[in-house]
C-alpha cells in the first residue's frame, strides 16, 4: 500500500479501541491511566457491555480483574471513555487499536482450526470508511500470521477514494497480558512488541508505551515476526502445561508427586519454575485457538510434521479433561447417576469471571452425560454464563427434572456440599485452599470424596475429616 510520505505530525493525542472485551477494556484503561493527557475511547457494538463499563458502581464492570476497578475509577471521564459511537471515535482518532474477538472458525474451510476473522475484517472496513487524515491502525487481537496483509488491503482500497488525505499505517502490537493478572501485566510488562514497516508509526506507538515501560523492553520487529511471536509464546506456554499434565498422570500411576517433580526441574535455570502447575488442562480464549491456528497454518504451508507436533499439545489437553471426568465416575463406584457432586470453580483460572474454553465446561458436560447432579459454586461466574456453557438451564435437585444430568448454582462451598458424594475442585480460587473440612464432611454423604484437580487443598486435613482424596499428579 502507499503510505503517506509526511508523518511529521504523528504525535498521538486521540486513541480509539474497537472492542471493549477482556483485552481492549483493561489495556485501554491502563494506557489512559498512564497517559492522562490523551483521549482514549473504547467502542463496542455491544451496548450492554459499554453500559456496564460506564456503570458508576465499579464493582459491576463487565470484566473482573483484580485492581481494574481502581484504574478505571481514576481514568474514566478524564482520559478514558466508553461509547457505542464507533464511527465518531474512529474519525477523531490518530491511532486505532483493533481488539475484537477472533474465535476458532466453526464452519467452512479450516473449521475447528483456523481463526474466524469476520470481526477483524468488519472493523477494518469500518476504519477504512470512517477514518480521517492519517491513521495508525494497530492489531491488538491475536491473529493468524499475515492478517495484517488483509487489513492493509482493506485500508488501501479506501485510500484511492476522493479523500486523498486519508492514509494508513498498519502495526502489529500483540497483547501478552494473562487474565487474572491483567493490570499488573500491563503496568509492568516483560516486553511490548511492535511489528511494522513504517518507522514513524512504530516510534509513535513506542512513545506511547515509553510513558511507563523501560525502553529496552520495547521490542521492534517486522509485521510477520510480531504476529508469529504471539502464536509461538502461547504455543510454548500451553506446551509446558500439557507436558506437566502428562507427567502428572505418570506420577499418579507410579507413586511420584508432580509438585516435587515440578520443583526439582523448575530449579534448573534453563527450565524455570513458572507454568509447571498441573491441573485440569489449560483453558482461556487463547491457548487452544492459537495452537489450532498454528497447526492450520503449518498444514497450509505443507509442514505436516510440525502441525502434528503442535496438535499433540491440544490432544493431551483434551485427554486430561476426559480422564478427570472418567476418574470421578470410576471412584464413585462406576456410576454418578443421581449423585450430587459439588463443583468448586467454573472459571478457566482464578481471579477472572471468564469461562472461555474452561476445563470445567468439558468435565461438567461429561458428568452431566453420566447423570450426575452438579452443585456448582464459583465466586464470579453467574448462572446465565454457566447455562450458556453447559447448554442447559439450572434445575434444583428437589425438582422432578433436577435429578439426573442437571445442575444448580450455589452461593458457597458449604451449600454445594450439602448432601453431595464428592467435592470437585476445578479452579484454584484462594478461598478453596482452606476449606472447613470437618464442617463439609458433616453435611456430605459417606464415603465422601475430594477430587482436587488443582492440588491446592490441604489433603491431610481432608483425610483427617474422613475424606477419600485424589489430587492431580499425586500418586
Ligand atoms: C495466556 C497467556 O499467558 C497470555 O500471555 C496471552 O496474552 C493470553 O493467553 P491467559 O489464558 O489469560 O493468558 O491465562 P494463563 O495464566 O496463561 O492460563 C491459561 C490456562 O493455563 C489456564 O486455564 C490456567 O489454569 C492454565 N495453567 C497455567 C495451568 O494449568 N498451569 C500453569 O502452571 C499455568
Ligand atoms: P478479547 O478477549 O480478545 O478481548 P472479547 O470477546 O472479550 O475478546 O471482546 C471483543 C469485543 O469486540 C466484543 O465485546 C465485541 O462485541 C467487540 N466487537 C467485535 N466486532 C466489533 C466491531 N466491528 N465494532 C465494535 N466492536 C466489535
Amino acid at each position: 500500500m502507499t503510505i503517506s510520505a509526511s508523518h511529521s505530525s504523528l504525535g498521538i493525542t486521540n486513541i480509539c479501541c474497537i472492542g471493549a472485551g477482556y483485552v481492549g477494556g483493561p489495556t485501554m484503561a491502563v494506557i489512559a491511566d498512564r497517559c492522562p493527557h490523551l483521549t482514549v475511547t473504547v467502542v463496542d457494538l455491544n451496548a450492554e457491555r459499554i453500559a456496564a463499563w460506564n456503570d458508576p458502581d465499579l464493582s459491576l464492570l463487565p470484566v473482573f480483574e483484580p485492581g481494574l476497578d481502581a484504574v478505571v475509577g481514576r481514568a474514566r471521564g478524564r482520559s478514558l471513555f466508553f461509547s457505542t459511537a464507533v464511527d465518531e471515535a474512529i474519525a477523531s482518532a490518530d491511532l486505532v487499536f483493533l481488539s475484537v474477538n477472533t474465535p476458532t472458525k466453526t464452519r467452512g474451510a479450516g473449521a475447528g482450526r483456523a481463526s474466524d476473522l469476520r470481526w477483524v475484517e468488519a472493523s477494518a472496513r469500518q476504519v477504512a470508511a470512517a477514518a480521517t487524515g492519517h491513521t495508525i491502525v494497530v492489531e491488538k487481537s491475536t491473529l493468524p500470521v499475515r492478517t495484517a496483509e488483509a487489513v492493509k488491503a482493506i485500508l488501501s482500497a479506501s485510500q484511492g477514494g476522493t479523500d486523498s488525505s486519508k492514509t494508513f499505517s498498519v502495526l502489529s502490537n500483540p497483547e501478552f497480558l494473562a487474565e487474572g493478572t491483567a493490570v499488573s501485566d500491563l503496568e509492568n510488562p516483560d516486553r511490548v512488541l511492535i511489528g511494522g514497516e513504517d518507522p514513524a508509526a512504530i516510534e509513535a506507538l513506542a512513545s506511547l508505551y515509553a510513558h511507563w515501560v523501560a525502553p529496552e523492553r520495547i521490542l521492534r520487529t517486522n509485521l510477520w515476526s510480531s504476529e508469529l511471536s504471539k502464536l509461538t509464546a502461547n504455543a510454548f506456554l500451553a506446551q509446558r502445561i500439557s507436558s506437566i499434565n502428562s507427567i502428572a498422570a505418570f506420577c499418579e500411576a507410579t507413586g511420584a508427586d508432580v509438585q516435587d517433580v515440578a520443583r526439582a526441574i523448575g530449579t534448573d535455570s534453563r527450565i524455570g519454575p513458572r507454568f509447571l502447575q498441573s491441573g485440569p488442562g489449560f483453558g482461556g480464549s487463547c491457548f487452544q485457538k492459537d495452537i489450532l491456528n498454528l497447526v492450520y497454518l503449518c498444514q497450509h504451508y505443507g509442514l505436516h510434521e510440525v502441525a502434528a507436533y503442535w496438535e499433540q499439545v491440544v490432544a493431551l489437553n483434551d485427554w486430561q479433561k476426559q480422564r478427570i471426568a472418567r476418574l470421578v465416575v470410576q471412584r464413585l463406584f462406576g456410576t454418578v447417576s443421581g449423585k450430587r457432586i459439588a463443583v468448586l470453580g467454573f472459571a478457566f483460572k482464578a481471579d477472572t469471571n471468564d469461562t472461555r474454553e474452561a476445563p470445567a465446561i468439558h468435565i461438567c458436560r461429561d458428568l452431566l452425560e453420566e447423570g450426575a447432579h452438579l452443585a456448582i459454586h464459583d465466586p464470579k461466574v453467574p448462572a446465565t454464563q454457566i447455562a450458556r456453557d453447559l447448554g442447559q438451564a439450572p434445575q434444583h435437585a428437589s425438582s422432578a427434572l433436577g435429578r439426573d444430568g442437571s445442575w444448580e448454582l450455589c452461593d458457597s462451598p458449604m451449600e454445594a456440599a450439602n448432601g453431595a458424594d464428592a467435592l470437585l475442585i476445578l479452579t484454584e480460587w484462594t478461598a478453596f485452599r482452606s476449606l472447613p473440612w470437618p464442617d463439609l464432611a458433616a453435611v456430605m454423604r459417606r464415603p465422601s470424596w475430594l477430587f482436587d484437580a488443582r492440588a491446592i487443598a490441604d489433603a491431610d486435613a481432608a483425610r483427617a475429616a474422613g475424606f477419600q482424596v485424589w489430587q492431580v499428579g499425586r500418586g
